[in-house]
């Protein structure tokens, strides 16, 4: 209680909001209740944060964000350029508070630290499920923790306009069933942002994406209309028409209006999955085309994107935008966003653009955190590059698009798995050691808790939803060695639409299964110690059995869950695959072989058992197929 923080050097209120929240959140860590304000004296303080100079009036990614910590037996000094770095710096400082046999403490270290890239994003599509200003508030709370510097706000779909103009009313008025920020919750966004060394960049996706500004202002589109909010999920063909002079005229004056909310010098464009199928179809444009000596849709896109940017350029901001811009006639100052791949990144660069690489990083795949880890923007083609070119790559955004979460599970599709991304963006390239990921992941995971995310709480209640008036315990085992189907999987199934609950098992299942990444380990490491009695298989004997009589306990509460009722044959399969496995222990125990017609059985059972079942895999097939191989083979 007597930890005390001193600010000497350069002071700014960014800075003293920073040390209260640094309390506060080291008094939710710890349970003990400290006071909020710093001392004026460094002898009193406990931990003395030196800020050498102001920071920019306008957060860039030219903002130095290192930072120096140095803690001794008897305090710690931070000290940093910028106040950025101060913010990093104290997250490092609450990430190094732990607790032993004695006390609460930080270890005896000297850091000296600053990130490798300098765009280290995040996107949020607040679009195809609106997504409230709470959300985001505690999402960039998220993303401070874990040292990410770009929120970029996907703002305008095929499926809502979700921010307030003042110019163009009927944009928010028509195009969100009432669900968009207004400009002041914008600017609390900004502020809440900017004290956390955080840049918002802004996206109106155009040409294509743009179906909801058309209900307002059907002139816009390149067909006449009229326009209704789409409700599916896809690529769909209304476009702005790029031959209508009265289009530029209106985005002038519209990115006028956003231009002056949104400080960052970054406007995002959007300009992917443009399908040029009205562009085809509207005589206008095809005249126009002929007219300008414009050989094709990508071309025009191009000239489209050349008028944007002088819009652009008039209201003081540069361009960024996804793959699908990348073009020779557009000058190098523009940034690309690259989801296709790093090939893509690399062409970029070596044409002298800048670019960042979201590819490997899109949330809404379902990836493990140890597949995003991997993904580096200086890897497979733009490993090659030079050093000059690689120097254009800036860094890497996380996406989180929207069709499958809502305010209830954003946080658990983004979290923890973001950390590892962010560890990716910030850390040397050669850290990459994915247990020890894994081991800081769960820690970080539980901090993010205890800010206020959650992904850990919402399951939770999500859970205690699907199973009504029984206990959750059963369904939470079930989901624990579940993943949902990767990648865009789930609209096989099922038509989706804005309207369609999310409130299923899939829904309440975590992207990444630990259950089954452990109880992979364990076999592994049982197998690793050959059959019979030199080996330790308890350990698996007992996860298995706990398992497999989950199944009887799911019963009666998928017997009065209509949303459970799709899990009773994915129950069932874990019961006899979880059987299986606890037969090819009984041999491996044995030190007997197990014959080749069981290991046939057997393996058809895991085969089908890998087929998704109510969107969901399950995650142990893999695991206990190790096993029947492993027990065919024991002698
Ligand atoms: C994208 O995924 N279409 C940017």
């Amino acid at each position: 209680g007597t930890f005390r923080v001193a600010v000497a050097g350069f002071r700014e209120s960014r800075i003293d909001r920073a040390v209260a929240r640094f309390l506060q959140r080291l008094g939710q860590q710890t349970g003990i209740p400290f006071s909020n304000e710093a001392v004026s004296d460094p002898a009193q303080a406990t931990l003395t944060i030196q800020c050498k100079a102001a920071g920019e009036p306008v957060q860039s990614m030219r903002a130095d964000e290192s930072y120096s910590l140095e803690v001794t037996r008897r305090s710690a000094q931070l000290s940093a350029p910028s106040p950025i770095g101060i913010l990093r710096g104290l997250e490092t400082v609450l990430q190094l508070v732990d607790l032993d046999d004695e006390s609460f403490g930080l270890p005896v270290v000297r850091i000296d630290d600053h990130p490798r890239f300098v765009w280290r994003g995040l996107m949020i599509d607040v679009c195809r499920h609106w997504i409230p200003i709470e959300a985001l508030k505690r999402n960039l709370d998220g993303m401070a923790a874990v040292k990410m510097n770009v929120f970029h706000w996907h703002l305008s779909e095929d499926q809502g306009f979700r921010i307030e103009s003042k110019t163009f009313p009927k944009l928010q008025e028509m195009g969100s069933d009432g669900k968009y920020f207004t400009q002041d919750q914008v600017k609390e966004v900004l502020a809440y942002a900017r004290d956390r060394g955080i840049r918002v960049v802004p996206e109106f996706d155009m040409p294509g994406h743009t179906t909801a500004w058309f209900v307002g202002y059907p002139e816009l589109a390149t067909a006449p209309g009229p326009y209704q909010i789409e409700r599916d999920w896809g690529i769909f063909d209304p476009a702005m028409d790029p031959s209508k002079e009265k289009v530029y005229q209106f985005l002038d004056a519209f990115i006028g209006e956003m231009a002056k909310l949104f400080p960052d010098e970054y406007f995002h464009i959007g300009g992917d999955e443009n399908n040029g199928k009205q562009w085809n179809a509207s005589a206008g444009v095809q005249a126009f085309k002929k007219e300008h000596n414009i050989p094709d849709n990508h071309a025009l896109q191009a000239y489209f994107n050349k008028r944007l940017l002088e819009i652009l350029t008039k209201h003081g901001k540069k361009m960024i935008g996804w793959d699908e811009i990348l073009h020779p006639d557009l000058p190098k100052s523009i940034i690309i966003q690259s989801w296709r791949g790093q090939a893509s990144l690399a062409q970029a660069a070596r044409q002298g653009f800048a670019g960042i690489l979201s590819n490997g990083y899109y949330l809404d795949y379902m990836w493990t955190a140890a597949r995003h880890y991997e993904a580096d923007p200086l890897s497979k083609a733009t490993a090659n590059l030079n050093n000059e070119e690689k120097s254009r790559v800036l860094g890497g955004e996380a996406c989180m698009w929207a069709e499958f979460v809502t305010p209830e599970d954003i946080d658990t599709r983004i979290w923890p798995r973001t950390a590892a991304i962010a560890e990716r963006l910030w850390s040397p390239a050669d850290v990459k050691d994915v247990k020890d990921m894994y081991r800081r992941l769960e820690a970080v995971s539980k901090d993010l808790d205890t800010i206020g995310l959650t992904h850990l709480s919402n399951r939770t209640r999500m859970l205690r939803r699907l199973a009504g008036d029984h206990p959750a315990g059963p369904v939470r085992i079930l989901s624990d060695i579940l993943e949902p189907v990767k990648e865009y999987n789930r609209p096989a199934t099922q038509h989706y639409t804005s309207f369609t609950p999310l409130n299923r098992l899939v829904d309440a299942t975590r992207p990444e299964s630990k259950a089954a990444r452990q109880f992979s380990l364990l076999v592994d490491q049982a197998l690793a110690g050959g059959s019979g009695a030199k080996s330790n298989f308890q350990p698996l004997r007992d996860q298995l059995t706990r398992w497999r009589d989950n199944g009887a306990r799911l019963d009666p509460i998928i017997a009065d869950s209509f949303l459970l009722r799709e899990a009773k044959s994915l129950s069932e399969t874990v019961t006899a695959i979880t059987g299986t496995g606890l037969q090819a222990l009984d041999y491996l125990e044995a030190g007997k072989s197990a014959p080749e017609e069981w290991k046939k059985e057997q393996t058809s059972l895991l085969d089908r058992a890998k087929k998704p079942q109510a969107e969901l895999l399950i995650m142990i097939v893999p695991a206990l197929q190790k096993l029947v191989n492993a027990a065919a083979a024991a002698r």
